[in-house]
């Protein structure tokens, strides 16, 4: 008999075919057992119908607990009211495992046991939808920089040196010298963008950041695009289109997944391109018109972006920040330099930032010169420094991060439930 997933079972009406999966749920009414099975791409009720209360199948249907692991047996018929539009008329039951005393039961679980239970926990619907979201936003990801020409460059994960601030850098050995996890791609892709003219990476990166909010992982996914003789505002561009892609492909192909998680995806469908722009100091006037105490020059931390991004229906893209309070590679305004080019977009509905970038350095004195200010030991930026020694281009780029954008297309109140094993802090297990 066929072996089929339960997504493709439309295709296979009036035939016998083969699932093999775990047991969801159960329930029997009269003469009928119903039997909820799972094969991670879908559920299928299956039925099985008899008079004779001592029917065999019956016996073995008696015996099955939540999660057994199974091949079930049978023939396809169309049915409207079964949750899929589909039912299986059980002939054959094969049990691979009767499982004993799941963890996770239908009734409500604390947050702390469930990611306990982590590895477990992934198998039910709503983390199913979220895990399926995500991986439609890093397809979608893809196609979109693939679709335009950009080249994929996969950058190093471990490092000599940093890139977003030394005060979050993860420390290891590197036989005899000292190695970090890699904070982001960008300064590898700024030479990689001098060889490729438009490059992007997307990968796993590490902060050591001792901070427990609702918006950071230990460990998250980045896709970073650097231009060659790109500007502030051709990047800005470039992110919006991002943005509205990732929402137009998420919207069309997983609908189902946001009806699983009750998302009204409403406020998603509006949003439009342009997206509102501030720069820093009117960003900073409008807190402060919200009521909020932030003090011109201080950056902004997760209140003062949920209180910015809930004053637009879309995304909001801050530019012109203090140097002071950004990353040593900034490249200052021609007219203020005391201000960077830098551009953080900050997701709606509250979410905050979802993007971080701008346009980079490309003077070699004044480079060298925030290396210096920065404290930054200069041996491990030789070769970064020599991309503006030799052939010297204007270049910006940007960090789109995964989970951050996920949790905001998902409207989750916590970043946790958006990757398959969460690194949080303190916390590695399971
Ligand atoms: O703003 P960040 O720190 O920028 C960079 O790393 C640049 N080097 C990127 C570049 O220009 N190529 O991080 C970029 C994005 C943030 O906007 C956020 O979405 C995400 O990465 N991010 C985190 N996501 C989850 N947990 C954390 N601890 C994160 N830190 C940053
Ligand atoms: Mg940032």
């Amino acid at each position: 008999m066929k072996w089929v997933y339960i997504e493709d079972i439309s295709q296979y009406v009036n035939q016998e075919i083969e699932i093999r999966g775990w047991v969801y749920n159960k329930r029997s009414s009269g003469k009928v057992r119903f039997l909820l099975v799972r094969d991670g791409t879908g559920i299928i009720q299956g039925t099985i119908f008899s008079p004779e209360k001592d029917f065999p199948l019956f016996k073995i249907f008696d015996e099955l607990t939540q999660e057994s692991s199974i091949i079930v047996r049978g023939r396809v018929r169309e049915e409207k009211r079964a949750p899929g539009g589909y039912e299986l008329e059980i002939s054959e039951i094969e049990v691979i495992q009767i499982a004993q005393d799941y963890p996770i039961t239908p009734k409500e679980h604390s947050v702390p046991f469930l990611m306990e239970h982590r590895h477990l926990w992934l198998r039910s619907q709503k983390q199913h939808a979220i895990l399926q979201i995500r991986a439609e936003t890093v397809r979608a990801i893809r196609d979109f920089f693939d679709g335009r020409g950009f080249r994929l460059m996969d950058t190093p994960i471990l490092t000599p040196s940093a890139c977003e601030g030394t005060t979050t850098l993860f420390e290891t050995t590197y036989f005899d010298q000292k190695a970090y996890l890699s904070q982001s791609g960008q300064l590898y892709n700024e030479a990689t963008a001098a060889a490729f003219g438009k490059v992007y990476c997307f990968g796993p990166t590490f902060r050591a950041e001792k901070s427990k909010t609702r918006r950071h992982l230990i460990e998250f996914w980045m896709v970073e695009p650097e231009v060659a003789f790109a500007t502030l505002e051709d990047i800005i561009e470039l992110g919006q289109d991002l943005v509205m892609f990732i929402l137009e492909r998420v919207l069309d192909r997983r609908k189902k997944d946001f009806e699983v998680l009750e998302r009204d995806t409403a406020p998603l469908e509006k949003i439009t391109k342009p997206f509102p722009r501030v720069t820093y100091d009117q960003a900073v006037k409008l807190l402060q018109e919200k009521g909020s105490k932030i003090i011109y020059g201080d950056d902004f931390g997760a209140p003062e972006e949920t209180l910015l991004s809930e004053i637009f229906d879309r995304p909001v893209c801050v530019t012109h920040f203090p140097a002071k309070i950004k990353a040593f590679y900034m490249q200052p305004d021609s007219e203020r330099s005391d201000l960077a080019l830098g551009v953080d977009f900050l997701a709606s509905e509250g979410y905050g930032e979802i993007i971080g970038g701008g346009q980079r350095i490309h003077d070699l004195e004044l480079l060298e010169r925030r290396i210096k200010e920065f404290n930054l030991p200069q041996e491990a930026y030789e070769w970064y420094v020599d991309l503006r020694r030799y052939g010297t281009f204007p270049h910006s780029g940007f960090g789109l991060g995964l989970e951050r954008t996920v949790a905001w297309l998902c409207k989750l109140p916590h970043i946790r439930e958006t990757i398959p094993f969460p690194r949080l802090l303190y916390k590695i297990y399971p």
